[in-house]
């Protein structure tokens, strides 16, 4: 298969190109660099089934010849990106989504939009499950992702609606590993690189906010099958193996060996009080479910962070 991806130069981009390439298909990589970068995918340079292009979704652009298959995951995606990029953000769940849906119209290809648990806001249920609607701040300072999102996901609907096009939507979860940008303030990069550097791990509130993370690998094999699948409506892809910031913290300085002290900042506005998806649906339509341990994931990230260290 041809298959479009954009945002292929961020940190889940890049490594669905690995797989989608691994697996014999053909990518047509799109990225304007907003929050991604060209190292993400400088190995696959020499490949001949890969081409890069530099494109801003929100803009107008073509592809050439025929596609079987349109990605979606361009957007800023950590709160800091997002916080930094409001309208463009915006833009990107909105006129960007409406372009890639146009694209895969055109192409009569399939068409996967990476969505987030951020649809569901600061969740009054938990965990999450598909059917739960949300509880999302429209006007707070996140609201920014999490509307585009939620748009995102209604344009997504109306064009399978009114042109029948082949859609799926993932609602990803935390999702952690190489090729995270050391500063982009998730708490993954921004644990390792304080206890890399031997400066104090800095937990937002008292820590007793729960998160679930996801190890990249997982997460990628669960959007190749629900790109194959007929399921239109939201799919969490997401680890239900749930812990608290503090724990995680704990975590983090045993294995990398690091002496921090852990110090406390007060919790920025909206942030979700706990986190966890339900994969029933994922389990029973696609047989999918995380396999990599949190100790191996972490293990092979605390690696990729030190090579950056070490090159630095
Ligand atoms: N990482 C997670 O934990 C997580 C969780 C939920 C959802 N997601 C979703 O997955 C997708 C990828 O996230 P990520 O963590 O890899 O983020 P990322 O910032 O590393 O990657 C996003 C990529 O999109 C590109 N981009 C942004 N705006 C663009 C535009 N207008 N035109 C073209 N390219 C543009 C950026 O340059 C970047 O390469 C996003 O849609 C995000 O919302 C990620």
């Amino acid at each position: 298969m041809r298959i479009v991806v954009s945002g292929a130069a961020g940190f889940i981009g890049s490594h669905l190109c690995d797989r989608l390439l691994a697996e014999g298909h053909a990518v047509e990589a799109l990225d304007n660099f907003l929050t991604g970068s060209r190292r993400n995918v400088a190995h696959l340079a020499g490949n001949p089934r890969f081409r890069l292009a530099e494109v801003d979704i929100t803009r107008p652009f073509a592809v050439e010849g025929p596609v079987d298959g349109v990605v979606n995951m361009a957007s800023p995606a950590s709160p800091k990106d997002y916080l930094e990029h409001p309208i463009e953000t915006l833009d990107a769940g909105s006129l960007g989504t409406r372009r890639m849906l146009e694209l895969a119209l055109e192409k009569g290809a399939r068409f996967l939009l990476t969505s987030t648990s951020e649809c569901y806001g600061d969740p009054l249920e938990h965990p999450q499950v598909e059917t739960y609607w949300g509880h999302v701040n429209p006007v707070g300072p996140r609201s920014c992702y999490d509307e585009s999102k939620r748009f995102a996901e209604a344009l997504t609907m109306a064009y399978h609606r009114v042109h029948g096009l082949r859609t799926n939507i993932a609602r990803i979860f935390n999702t952690y590993g190489p090729r995270m940008k050391l500063d982009d303030g998730r708490v993954v990069p921004a644990f390792m690189d304080q206890a890399l550097r031997g400066q104090p791990l800095t937990v937002f509130g008292d820590g007793s906010q729960t998160r679930s993370f996801c190890y990249v690998a997982d997460l990628v094999d669960g959007l190749c099958r629900l790109m194959l699948s007929e399921e239109r409506y939201p799919v969490n892809l997401g680890n239900p193996r749930e812990m608290t910031i503090l724990e995680f913290a704990e975590r983090i300085r045993r294995l990398t060996g690091s002496r921090s002290e852990v110090i406390f900042e007060p919790l920025p506005e909206d942030d979700p009080r706990q986190r966890r998806p339900d994969i029933a649906k994922a389990r029973a339509l696609l047989g999918w479910e995380p396999k990599v341990a949190l100790e191996d994931g972490l293990r092979l990230s605390v690696e990729y962070f030190r090579g950056i260290h070490a090159a630095a």
